[in-house]
């Protein structure tokens, strides 16, 4: 058994998990689930979901890593058995689902970031993302051939990706999050810097905080909240655990916890105030409101970006380059976090060498992420992405603090275990979150999501998620969600090799 490995410095713990939380979420996605859910009234299940359950999750997962020492399904194993163990493996089978296709929307932003020095995007730039670059096919579900302009672009993210893994946790991850990381952010300052420069940028930040309090009443919201709070935090996906399993014996962790939880969330509020600065300026030239720019919802950063890029006076290609290329520095070392779970799953239960874990693990990745590559890629990318984040991570999360707040029992050991090492104490409120709030609000969002897709799925083609067909839902979103549970229960049964536990 290879020595486990670690950290080299506390700055470099932090920079990875603060690297895994930043990420394409906090860029795209941000910006439109925080608009469509309210603007500034947004901020008020925002921080409640930050607060109830995702630092404290976070508190809860790096203890769990610190604790047990092990990949994912290692420190469950050690926690409570196979019983336990299960839970490990969900996580990094979803995790293993979300880089095939994450490693996908890094490629189209390498690929945008050379484009934006060529300004002749067309002016139907929606026409030109599904046209030009994806090649779309006409019907989801369609395969179709393998798109090369996107092949290019996504063998070069996997290439960066298995060079920097298979350099190992410190003088690969470590290092690429001191490198990458610093760079993110001064480059994402530019972009913030010149977006809210530009003409009628006001206008888009009036639009962007502009509270619509009535939201609040609406349960759709604050689940929106705490979706995306998971998401965007990394939790539930292994992914914490493992890097945690990696800290050295002293090492405080609510104050890590707090740090990354608050520099996510920071990014994140850059990231709003940038986007819909460009989006006022869009408006501003092309004479409507924000609320129609803004209406692109995902289709933000690749459709409507290369619009404002189009129509900026001077410099815009370096604007759009910079852009982009935060999205492709945010999104690597997220997608290093995801991939790491599983190198590190199974080098833990197989003992085998890190080598081979990334080869096999990562070559896997990459050979089903060529399904995304190809002209039906959007479409399979679009259905596995809500599925596995529905029934992933939002099931896990629920199914994690149930099981280790009232089945385990394990929140007192837990809160002496953080306390005993770590500045910042918690106590009464961390507990309540964890078995009360969290429970209660995930067992709600559960609840809705299975009502509003499976009962719908029996009435119409239209009830289903974006329209898709019933054949394609099945095949490709629950088969996907499915998939990863069934393999986490064979990885369970599976033995562990004897020097592991
Ligand atoms: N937290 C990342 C983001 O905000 C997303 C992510 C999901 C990262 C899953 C790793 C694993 O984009
Ligand atoms: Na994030």
């Amino acid at each position: 058994m290879e020595q486990r490995s670690q950290w080299g410095t506390r700055a470099g713990f932090i920079l990875a998990a603060v690297g895994s939380a930043v990420g394409l979420g906090n860029i795209w996605r941000f910006p439109y689930v925080a608009y469509e859910n309210g603007g500034g009234a947004f901020f008020i299940p925002y921080l409640f979901a930050l607060l109830t359950a995702g630092i404290p999750i976070l508190i809860m997962e790096f203890t769990i890593g610190h604790k047990y020492r092990g990949s994912a399904p290692l420190s469950f194993f050690r926690m409570k058995g196979k019983g336990a163990e299960w839970l490990g493996w969900w996580g990094i089978f979803v995790s293993f689902v979300i880089s095939t296709y994450y490693a996908v929307i890094i490629a189209w932003a390498m690929k945008y970031t050379i484009y934006s020095f060529n300004t002749a995007w067309g002016d139907d730039t929606g026409g030109f993302l599904f046209g030009s670059v994806l090649n779309l096919a006409d019907t989801p579900g369609e395969v179709g051939g393998i798109v090369p302009g996107v092949l290019l672009p996504l063998l070069l993210v996997w290439a960066l990706a298995f060079i920097i893994l298979l350099a190992g946790v410190k003088r690969g991850i470590e290092l690429a999050n001191r490198i990458f990381i610093p760079m993110l952010v001064v480059v994402f300052l530019l972009v913030v810097i010149r977006a809210l420069t530009l003409d009628g940028a006001v206008l888009g930040l009036e639009a962007f905080f502009k509270p619509d309090l009535s939201k609040l009443a609406n349960s759709q919201v604050w689940v929106a909240a705490y979706g995306h709070i998971f998401f965007s935090l990394s939790i539930a996906f292994a992914i914490m655990i493992t890097y945690s399993s990696y800290l050295p014996k002293k090492s405080d962790i609510t104050n890590n916890a707090f740090i990354t939880g608050f520099a996510n969330s920071g990014f994140e509020l850059l990231a709003g105030i940038g986007v819909f600065a460009a989006l006022g300026f869009m408006a501003t030239q092309a004479n409507t409101s924000v609320a129609e720019v803004a209406s692109a919802g995902v289709g933000l950063a690749f459709v409507v970006f290369p619009k404002i890029i189009n129509e900026m006076p001077g410099m815009s290609g370096l604007f759009g380059a910079l852009f982009f290329l935060s999205l492709v520095l945010a999104g690597l070392t997220s997608l290093i976090s995801i991939c790491e779970t599983y190198i590190a799953g199974v080098q833990d239960k197989f003992n085998v060498s890190r080598t081979k874990s990334v080869v096999f693990g990562v070559g896997l990745a990459a050979i089903i992420s060529l399904l995304f590559a190809t002209r039906g890629g959007l479409y399979f990318l679009d259905v596995a992405d809500y599925f596995i984040n529905q029934f992933g991570v939002a099931a896990i999360g629920l199914v994690e603090v149930i099981l280790i707040a009232w089945v385990f029992k394990k929140l007192r050991v837990f809160e002496n275990h953080a306390n005993e090492i770590s500045d910042i104490r918690v106590g009464m409120w961390w507990k309540v979150c964890l078995s009360v709030v969290t429970p209660i609000v995930l067992g709600y969002m559960m609840f809705d999501l299975l009502r509003i897709n499976i009962f719908k799925l029996h009435e119409t083609d239209n009830g289903n998620y974006e329209g898709y067909s019933n054949a394609f839902i099945m095949s490709t979103g629950w088969m996907v969600a499915l998939f990863a549970i069934v393999m986490a229960i064979i990885f369970t049964v599976l033995k562990w090799n004897k020097n592991a536990t």
